[in-house]
């Protein structure tokens, strides 16, 4: 295929596609808005209906034979230096899962850095894949965790030399950065495969003053939301692929297992443009955001009470390789408050909704779609929010467990208690049971618990003093942890 950056397929199929006046009698069964409620239109707009069409028999013919996501994702391949690169309307959730499933065979064991997303331990759970952990490096001082060294890779494939291959979650959704070339020349010597969880990465190939990205640092699977650091839209995901050492039929494949037979095309189209705006104008975009950013951070510097974040605080020996500064990552513990109660009143005070939150930090997350507007918004409501800081005063405390209390034993595989006979204890009657559920502060969406694991009164008590405090646990099946789900005892 001639590769050309200017083009758009998907974009280009959708236009042709409502020029040509397509009559379809077939899903979705709104036919370009006709049959939508004039209620849903006033909110949503046409042009969410016009979009949504069928992909094959639809955009394409029912063959697929104009190619057009199959030249989508080749554009994209060839942008960020993939052999092959593969788009989901399912989210990264779904991308990881297709990664690992590849990597590992069940009863295999995979090395995946503690810090996985919930979507990871998932697909432990539905693969029935043995996770190695491999241990974050932890900022006890700041109560953070970073990605994983390379030598702790290292000594955990010394240890496990039959696991299949290593998972690394790099960048942190608060922006730090694993040595990926290192750990990818551990995997390697190994002949084993890297999958890199790059979910907030989507914007690094494109401007050079980011951490290295997955596909230049040599991993062989790469996971990224466009809809995360880029402008596609919600479940938007993409996953690329390099090397020889996976067959990219057999990637395809797992996906496939995972994926919809009706993805929505208007998530295609969101990537496709994604792809064309960044080769054609990234660097400047980003180079825009990143000037934006280091504004904008230091006036929230000068904010009394509040300490952003900066790659001093997160890298280092022991620390974090590289450092994204988009993520503005806010330390406000010195207004003594919580980040909960923070997020809290600036949605109500100043309708400015934060991205993560926890007992001590907030943070604002900036793209190129933001400028010197919207952060003097951003800069007015934190402001006005230490200048309330006395009335935040009474948030309740998170008892915060040490790096090593927060490690529990991984008593069973999570497949194994997951799908065990369990039952619903009070926290109190739950230390020393195994977890048979997942249970993850959101977001970031770490799980604090995994089905498994042996649960201790730090955790628990972490927990649930976080759920007093305003912590959010979408996945426990008590989401204020009156109950925890253990694995029965017979
Ligand atoms: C590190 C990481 N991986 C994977 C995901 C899943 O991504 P998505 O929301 O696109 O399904 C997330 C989502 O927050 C994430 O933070």
């Amino acid at each position: 295929m001639v590769i050309n950056h200017a083009e758009a397929p998907v974009l280009e199929a959708l236009a042709a596609y409502q020029n040509a006046d397509e009559l379809a009698f077939t899903p979705p069964g709104h036919k370009r808005a006709r049959g939508a409620d004039p209620r849903a239109r006033a909110v949503l707009g046409d042009a969410v209906f016009f979009g949504d069409v069928l992909a094959n028999g639809g955009l394409d013919d029912r063959l697929a034979r104009n190619q057009v996501l199959v030249r989508a994702e080749q554009l994209m391949a060839d942008a960020v230096h993939a052999d092959h690169t593969f788009f989901s309307t399912c989210g990264s959730s779904l991308s990881v899962k297709a990664a690992m499933l590849t990597v590992a065979c069940p009863g295999h064991k995979l090395l995946v850095g503690r810090d996985a997303h919930k979507s990871v331990v998932a697909g432990l759970i539905l693969s029935g894949v043995a996770p190695v952990w491999v241990e974050p490096r932890w900022d006890a001082e700041r109560s953070i965790a970073h990605p994983p060294s390379t030598e702790a890779y290292e000594k955990a494939f010394e240890e496990h030399p039959d696991a299949d291959g290593a998972l690394v979650t790099s960048p942190t959704p608060y922006g730090a950065a694993a040595d990926l070339a290192g750990i990818a020349e551990v995997c390697h010597r190994r002949g084993k495969p890297l999958v890199v969880d790059e979910a907030w990465g989507a914007h690094l190939p494109f401007h050079t003053d980011l951490p290295a990205w997955a596909m230049d640092a040599g991993a062989d699977i790469c996971v990224t939301s466009i809809h995360k650091m880029g402008s596609g839209l919600e479940q938007g995901s993409v996953f690329h692929l390099q090397g020889d050492l996976i067959d990219p039929a057999e990637l395809a494949s797992r996906a496939d297992l995972l994926d919809t037979t009706s993805p929505n095309v208007l998530i295609y189209a969101g990537i496709d443009a994604w792809r064309r705006q960044m080769v054609q104008h990234g660097h400047d975009l980003i180079g825009g955001a990143l000037k934006l950013a280091a504004r904008t951070r230091e006036a929230i510097e000068a904010i009394d009470g509040m300490h952003v974040h900066d790659e001093a605080d997160f890298c280092g020996p022991g620390l974090a390789s590289g450092f994204d500064p988009l993520p503005v990552v806010i330390d406000i513990s010195a207004l003594g408050t919580t980040g909960y109660r923070a997020a809290d009143w600036l949605r109500e005070h100043h309708h400015i909704d934060g991205h993560l939150f926890d007992h001590r930090r907030i943070s604002a997350q900036l793209t190129h779609a933001d400028d010197e507007q919207t952060t003097d918004r951003l800069l007015t409501a934190l402001r006005d929010l230490a200048g309330h800081a006395s009335e935040l005063h009474d948030a309740p405390r998170v008892a915060v467990p040490s790096p090593a209390e927060l490690r529990m034993e991984q008593a069973d595989l999570p497949r194994d208690a997951y799908f065990a006979r369990h039952e619903k204890v009070a926290p109190r009657d739950a230390v020393g049971r195994v977890a048979a559920e997942m249970i993850t502060p959101y977001p970031p969406g770490i799980p604090a618990v995994l089905p498994g694991e042996r649960l201790t009164e730090p955790v628990l008590e972490y927990l649930l003093t976080g759920v007093e405090a305003g912590m959010f646990l979408p996945d426990a099946a008590d989401q204020r942890l009156g109950t925890v789900r253990v694995v029965a005892e017979d």
